[in-house]
Parts: C-alpha cells; structure tokens; sequence
C-alpha cells in the first residue's frame, strides 16, 4: 500500500497546494514582525539570499525525493537508502511537523476570531484601539483555546478526507484572490502620510542593524516559509506525476513566497510609520495595523472581511501539509486509515497546543530558558529542528542518490540545465551545510526572548 492512491490532477494543482503550504503565516504574519525587529531591509534582503541560495535548492531536494521514489517522505527515505537510518530525518519532519502545527493553530485561531469580530461588527474603530482589542482577545483563554480548536477542527475534517479533494480546486480561485486584496492594501498604505519612512526602513537595507540573533531569525523564517525541512515538499511531490517539471514549480513557489512578503512588508511598513506605531511590536504586528489601514479605505469593512477569509484560507492550507505529513507517513496510501490517524493526530496536536494558546494571558509568566510556551515551540521548530533537517537532506540527495536519477527528476537535457545542475549540487553540497553550520553556531548562547 506504499504507492499513493492521491495525484494532483495537474502541475497546478500542485504548484498552487505546495505554494499553499509554503505561503501561509511566514510571508503574511511573521515576517514582517521579523523584518521589524530584526533590521527591516537588511533582513529582507537577507532573507531573499537564503531563500534562493539555501532554500530554493532545498526545496528542490524534496521534490526529487519524492517523485523519484513516487512514495512519501519515511518509504522514500527507505526505497533511497534502504538498511541505512536515513529515514529518521521523515520522522523528525513529522515532530516538527506536529509542534509546528501546535502554535500555528493559536495563531489560525486569532484569525478566526477576527473574522467573527468583523462579521459582527466588533472590528471596526474599537474603542480603546486595534492593540487593546488584540491584546485582550489573545490573552482570554476562553476565546484562546476556543478558537485554537475550531482550527485544528476545520485541518482535521479536510485532512481526513484527502488533501487533494480539499485543497486542489479550492486553492486555484483563492490564492488569486489574496493577491489582489494585498495590492488594494499595499497602495492605500503607500498613499498614507509619511508613508515613505516606512518604505525606506523595509528596503533599504542597514547592515548595522543586523546581529547574529536576526541572522538565524532569517534563516529560519526562510525554511518555515518555504515549507522545507519538514519533508512536507517531499510527500507533497510525490502525488505529482512524472510529466511535470520540478524546477519551474520550485521557482514558481520560492517567487510567490518572496513576493508574498514583498507584498506583506509594503502593506505594513509604511502604515506603521504613518500611524506612529513601532515595527517591533512583535507577533501582534499585522493584527494591529492593517485593520487601521482597511479602515481608511472606502468600503473598509468590507474589504477587512475578505481579507481574513483569504488569509484564514492561506494559513489552513499551510496547516492541511503540517498535519497530511504526519497522516500520510502513517497510512502509507490507504484511506481508510486515514480519517482514524488525522482524528488521533489532530486531536493530540490541539492538547499539546494549548499551553502555547495559554502564553499570551494566564500562562504569559511560565518561561522555558526565557521564552513563553508559544515562543518556545516557534524557536525550537524554526530555528533548531528545521535547521538540522535541513543541513541532514542536504547531505542526503548528493550522497544517497544517483546523479543520473537526479538528472532524470530535474529533466536536464540542455546545455544550460546542466550548468544549472552542477551548481544546485553544488549548493547543496557545500553552500548550504556551510551556512547552517555557521548561524547554527550562533545558536549557543543566543537563546533568550526575542
Ligand atoms: N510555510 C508555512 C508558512 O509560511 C508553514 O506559513
């Protein structure tokens, strides 16, 4: 039962559920935090480099270990490297996975009480402002954990049934729909007053600004929002079929990515400096400032709603892969597991999440080495679990595959793909181990609050 019984019916399908599970909270919520507490266009730009030097050739060595083996991640590692334990890396994939998932959720949850809050009216010009309403609302444990429910609730029903069933026809419509929102919000934020300071502190890059901490911090945003690391990609490609090409499905989603957070840094930033709000006020950062902006646009309200639908969608289809990975490896293909394992996993996933849904009201004192339970499970998954997946596959492909395998996945045939070929292996095999074995380092001693 290992070969798959999903397909996507079309590159498409599944460039937009990858490009789905890639783009979600990174590019949309934390990075722009990120940028703003770690140096604005220094860290975007430095971002970009990891994201295409380190990222991108990653992101493309998932793909070729699923589709090469058309099997997910655990029985890929396996069927590549059968009586060696190189399968472990799909079992840390899928811890991460399950941790990811577990703060993920609370911030899904947010979402979905805003949206509930537009839909009644409760968003717009609250009293005491955006961050009094925010702070309140994530510090209530009711509304916390409530809402943190009702989002593993909606991951585990689509789960269940299937990702590509729920992911494929939906994604086609609504990812569109996301962009267009972020170019209304972008050019509202731009004409603002004083909108430039702000276009000026996310891109132009200060390189004074940066320290070893953001170094890390950019690094591991640009696996968190990549998707890499947890062998999600790898289980993702191998319900494509053979046809299809990897390398511009990888490119297609490494620039939506990037471009997805051009867009969230250009519709934030300058707002921030027009409303004379702070771009380190951390995780509340978007939640803040963009129903300030909505608010200055004619029919706001409305536009606020469609807003946290398609951002409530973006972020659930990121959630669908963190939880199919886990499912998929354990059913190997056969579907009536797997409604029972998305139930289990699901489940478990939402109690180990709660402590972090807890972190930003009742539980906001209890500290793990200075971080909160959410802080903890963030910096444990991006910054150390994500890295050394990512540093082990790619010691993996040059190692483990052959290189006429990885030629035949990457479909190179011209002169120029295989210059293209030589230095993705090349990346992988020393660039990218380089890089994380240096800001790995930086680790020791770094952990504290961000
Ligand atoms: N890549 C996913 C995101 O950025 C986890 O939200």
């Amino acid at each position: 039962m290992e070969k798959q019984d999903e397909q996507w019916t079309s590159r498409l399908g599944f460039i937009l559920a990858a490009a789905g599970s890639a783009i979600g909270l990174g590019a949309i919520w934390k990075f722009p935090y990120m940028a703003g507490m770690g140096g604005g266009g220094a860290f975007f730009l430095l971002f970009i480099v990891f994201t295409l030097l380190v990222g991108l050739p990653l992101l493309l060595a998932e793909f070729v270990i699923g589709r090469s083996t058309g099997k997910v991640a655990i029985p890929a590692y396996k069927e590549i490297a059968p009586k060696k334990k190189w399968y472990l890396l799909g079992y840390v994939g899928m811890v991460s996975s399950g941790i990811m998932l577990s703060f993920y959720a609370v911030v899904g949850g947010w979402i979905l009480l805003y949206l509930y809050k537009a839909i009644t009216g409760q968003l717009m010009k609250p009293a005491g402002g955006y961050g009094e309403l925010f702070n309140n609302m994530i510090a209530n444990p009711y509304e916390a954990v409530g809402a943190h429910f009702i989002f593993i609730l909606l991951t585990i029903i689509v789960v269940a049934r299937g990702v590509k069933d729920g992911i494929e026809k939906s994604s086609k419509y609504l990812m569109p729909g996301l962009f267009i929102l972020f170019v209304a919000l972008i050019v509202r934020s731009l004409s603002l007053e004083n909108a430039i300071e702000g276009v000026k502190f996310f891109l132009l890059p200060d390189f004074a600004k940066l320290d070893s901490k953001s170094i890390l911090f950019a690094l591991g945003q640009s696996f968190f929002s990549l998707s890499v690391g947890f062998s999600v990609m790898a289980t993702y490609s191998s319900y494509l079929s053979k046809k299809e090409s990897l390398t511009r499905s990888a490119y297609s989603i490494a620039g939506l990515n990037v471009l997805i957070s051009l867009f969230a840094g250009l519709a934030i930033f300058p707002a921030i400096f027009s409303l004379g709000m702070e771009p380190s006020d951390g995780p509340g950062l978007l939640f803040v400032v963009l129903p300030s902006v909505f608010e200055k646009i004619p029919f706001g309200s409305v536009f606020l709603l469609m807003f946290l639908a398609l951002f409530l969608f973006a972020t659930l289809t990121s959630a669908f892969s963190m939880l199919e990975i886990i499912v998929a490896n354990l059913t190997k293909g056969n579907s009536e597991e797997r409604k029972k394992w998305s139930w289990i996993w699901g489940l478990t996933i939402f109690v180990v999440g709660i402590p972090a849904a807890l972190s930003f009201g009742i539980w906001s004192d209890i500290k793990i080495f200075g971080l909160t339970f959410f802080e903890a499970s963030d910096y444990l998954v991006s910054n150390i679990m994500l890295p050394l997946c990512c540093l082990f596959i790619a010691i993996f492909v040059p190692l483990r595959m052959k290189r006429e395998v990885l030629m035949e996945e990457l479909q190179v045939s011209t002169s120029w793909g295989k210059k293209m070929f030589v230095i993705w292996l090349m990346l992988l095999r020393y660039l990218v181990p380089l890089v994380i074995v240096i800001v790995f380092l930086n680790v020791i001693g770094i952990i504290g609050p961000k």
